[in-house]
């Protein structure tokens, strides 16, 4: 698959499983940094999440949560349910994140350069037939799950990645408005 087809063809996929070969994890991230990076800053950290990890990880912010919002008794539970399987959508979990620099054009720059390292693995991961899925949502922008995963409050989680075997026939893409992205500027 040539890179216009893995761009073109590549889609989010939502139901993941099985499991993905660690060595060919790490491939893809050395791959990943690739990506452009003004001053070669490195920003980028992968935090890989499998097995009972992602239990762990489901549990805190389930509680968490639940605490947050006051939940008791049946109510509570239910809520724990569900939001303990989240991170369980995929067998590997990645959580790709940032320092955010104190000088706002190295923390945009850094940002930039983590999110196309994201971008070169989604498309390499659908070259090689596995399935991802990236997601933010509210675990992503908690300063608690940043601590429960090591990483500093400040840190800027860029993609929640799930990883997997597709689960799915990969659903129908979703047009983008090419006359809306493009202005051409001529004289
Ligand atoms: C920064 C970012 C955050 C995203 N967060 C979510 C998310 O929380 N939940 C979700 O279903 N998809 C999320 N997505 C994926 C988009 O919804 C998805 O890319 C879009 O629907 C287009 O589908 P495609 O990737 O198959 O082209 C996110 C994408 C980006 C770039």
């Amino acid at each position: 698959m040539d890179v216009s087809e893995a761009i073109t063809s590549r889609r989010s996929i939502g139901r993941l499983e099985g499991d993905v070969d660690p060595k060919v994890l790490e491939e893809l991230i050395s791959h990943a940094i690739l990506a452009p990076n003004h001053h070669l800053t490195q920003p980028w950290r992968f935090t890989i999440l499998t097995g009972p990890a992602r239990e762990r990880l489901g549990e805190f912010w389930a509680r968490l949560t639940a605490d947050e919002r006051g939940l008791a008794g049946e109510e509570r539970e239910k809520w724990i349910e569900r939001e303990k399987s989240r991170p369980l959508r995929a067998p590997v979990l990645i959580v790709v994140s940032c320092p955010v620099d104190q000088d706002p054009v190295r923390a945009a720059e850094d940002h930039s350069a983590t999110a196309a390292a994201v971008q070169n693995f989604l498309l390499e991961a659908w070259a090689r037939g596995i399935g991802t899925m990236w997601r933010t949502g509210g675990m992503a922008y908690h300063p608690e799950v940043k601590r429960f995963l090591g990483l500093d409050p400040s840190d800027l989680i860029v993609a929640m990645l799930y990883v997997g075997q597709p689960a799915m026939a990969p659903p129908k893409a979703r047009p983008r408005e090419l006359e809306k992205a493009i202005r051409w500027v001529t004289e």
